[in-house]
């Protein structure tokens, strides 16, 4: 593939878990494990085909409204995911981002995750962020308020606030829009993901389930956008 088509930033919903693991009589908690090494695989591609950011749909504000068993299942696949993929992910040069409240996270998951970020942030490779208790909508009430008080503070005026501030105070600062927004399982919707990023994506929702979305899958959702024509609202000379 042609480096001039590859997106910048991807941003995948990796959605199926559940179906899949009804597909094989299997518990939930297996599917979300099946998940996992998905996402290994994935992260490992993006590195190397040199995509500059990966944005990675882990866990909505609102999942918790699951059974509390499959919650506390996923709960402790986060704390493994980090504690297990640390390493190599910090020696392929991967700046870790979590997207979304990390405080209203079980104190164990929060410190993994802070430590998370804290132990890659100055690393130049690519930019993985993983959305975790993360909700679109959330993410532009935090900005607003957060602009809010600045602006009470008197350090900006209300006419400084503009799209450039505003993006500035999301947690995908200082990252490009999503280009290709990827959503395995057939559903085609966006559950609250990245609402303001995605506002030029270019949408994927290959049928497969995430557990069986392979780097040929991924590879065909970027082949698609290669092909695709964008436009941005003008016209093409
Ligand atoms: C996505 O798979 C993973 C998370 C939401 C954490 P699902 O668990 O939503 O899978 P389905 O939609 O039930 O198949
Ligand atoms: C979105 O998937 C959240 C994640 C993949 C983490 P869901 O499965 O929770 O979304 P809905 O409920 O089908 O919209
Ligand atoms: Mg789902």
């Amino acid at each position: 593939m042609k480096n001039a088509s590859l997106p910048r930033h991807v941003a995948i919903i990796m959605d199926g878990n559940g179906r899949w693991a009804k597909q094989h009589k299997l518990q939930i908690a297996l599917g979300h494990r099946r998940g996992v090494e998905t996402l290994r695989a994935i992260i490992r591609e993006s590195s190397d085909l040199g995509i500059e950011a990966l944005s990675l749909y882990a866990f909505s504000t609102e999942n918790w409204r699951r059974d509390p068993q499959e919650v506390e299942a996923l709960m402790g696949l986060l704390l493994e995911f980090f504690t297990s993929e640390i390493d190599e992910l910090d020696q392929n040069r991967v700046c870790i981002r979590i997207l979304g409240d990390k405080d209203g996270m079980p104190e164990r998951q929060r410190q993994a995750l802070v430590q998370a970020e804290e132990r890659t942030k100055e690393n130049g490779g690519l930019k993985l962020n993983i959305a975790i208790n993360y909700g679109g909508r959330a993410e532009l009430v935090r900005a607003a308020r957060l602009l809010a008080e600045q602006a009470a503070r008197g350090e900006i005026a209300p006419e400084d606030i503009n799209e450039e501030t505003l993006s500035q105070a999301l947690y995908t600062h200082g990252l490009p829009d999503v280009d290709l927004l990827i959503r395995t399982s057939g559903e085609m919707r966006l559950s609250n993901f990245l609402l303001y990023q995605c506002a030029y994506a270019e949408f994927e929702f290959p049928a497969v389930l995430w557990p069986d979305f392979d780097l040929n899958a991924y590879h065909e959702a970027l082949d698609a956008f290669a092909r695709r024509d964008r436009r941005f609202g003008g016209r093409k000379a």
